[in-house]
């Protein structure tokens, strides 16, 4: 058993594994990345559900973790309902888009999301919007292209290559006068202080890794103890290529991460 499995498509859970481990050292973690069906911002409602309903059970399986953190808001916005019908055993703790925090800090009321396609075009956000964020106009940016750069490239990428990388979702932001902006895919965490950097002081970058870590362990906190296994969190995924290989090496020596291989 372990106290935490952190799920998302690929790379994009990391950062939120890495800050709660920040939080709490003692948490026993794994982490898997469902490579085999990434991206899935470009799938349908249908085919989410269906591919996160047998990941789930995989590492159900596989890890019988207390709580699974759903690392990535594609996943979240579309299966949370449906993954605690399913497996009312588990706690999930889902990523949903920072609407509120954006709303709080942004004076012009002007907020910029970036998502994926599945999530800017899920009637999830509407609903955020209306109850954090009423009086604010919401500009959505879907942005498959930096998701695709960010877990095929960006941790073996010059920081020329990744300000080349982000610099089209800034500009675009900030031509529609937002003066903050979400990052409402899990993956661009992965780079958040340049993407920041790249902002400058009139576009604040904002995300949900405060909130969804504070709730994942006050949800551990609240459970009863139990022996879990220790030791350094190990990283799955469910497929590879070389140069992703190379990707997840840099990754598993950056954040102190042992590889454990596939899942099957
Ligand atoms: N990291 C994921 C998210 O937060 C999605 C990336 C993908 O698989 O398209 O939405």
């Amino acid at each position: 058993m372990v106290d935490f499995a952190f799920l998302d498509s690929g790379t994009g859970g990391i950062p939120y594994l890495t800050y709660l481990l920040e939080k709490n050292p003692a948490a026993s973690c794994v982490y898997i990345g469902d490579t085999a069906n990434f991206p899935y911002g470009e799938k349908t409602h249908e085919e989410i559900v269906k591919c996160v309903l047998s990941i789930t059970d995989r590492i159900i399986k596989s890890f019988n973790p207390r709580i699974i953190v759903i690392a990535c808001n594609t996943m979240s916005v579309n299966t949370l309902d449906v993954l605690r019908e399913v497996f009312p055993d588990t706690q999930f703790v889902g990523t949903v888009p920072a609407i509120k925090l954006a709303a709080s800090v942004s004076k012009k009321r002007r907020i910029g999301l970036m998502a994926t396609k599945a999530t800017v075009e899920n009637p999830y956000n509407i609903d955020l919007k209306n109850h954090f964020a009423a009086d604010c106009e919401l500009i959505l940016r879907s942005d498959a292209e930096l998701i695709s750069f960010i877990e095929r490239e960006s941790f073996t990428a010059t920081k020329e290559e990744c300000v080349k990388a982000v610099l089209p979702a800034v500009n675009f932001f900030k031509e529609k006068g937002c003066d903050a902006m979400i990052l409402g895919c899990t993956h661009f965490l992965n780079l958040r202080d340049l993407i920041q950097e790249v902002a400058g002081d009139e576009l604040k970058v904002v995300d949900s890794k405060e909130g969804v870590v504070k709730r994942a362990l006050s949800i551990l906190n609240s459970l009863p103890d139990h022996k879990v296994e220790k030791g350094k969190p190990k990283l799955f995924v469910t497929w590879l290529s070389e140069k992703e290989k190379s990707e997840y090496d840099v990754i598993c020596s950056r954040y102190n991460l042992e590889w454990g291989g596939m899942l099957n």
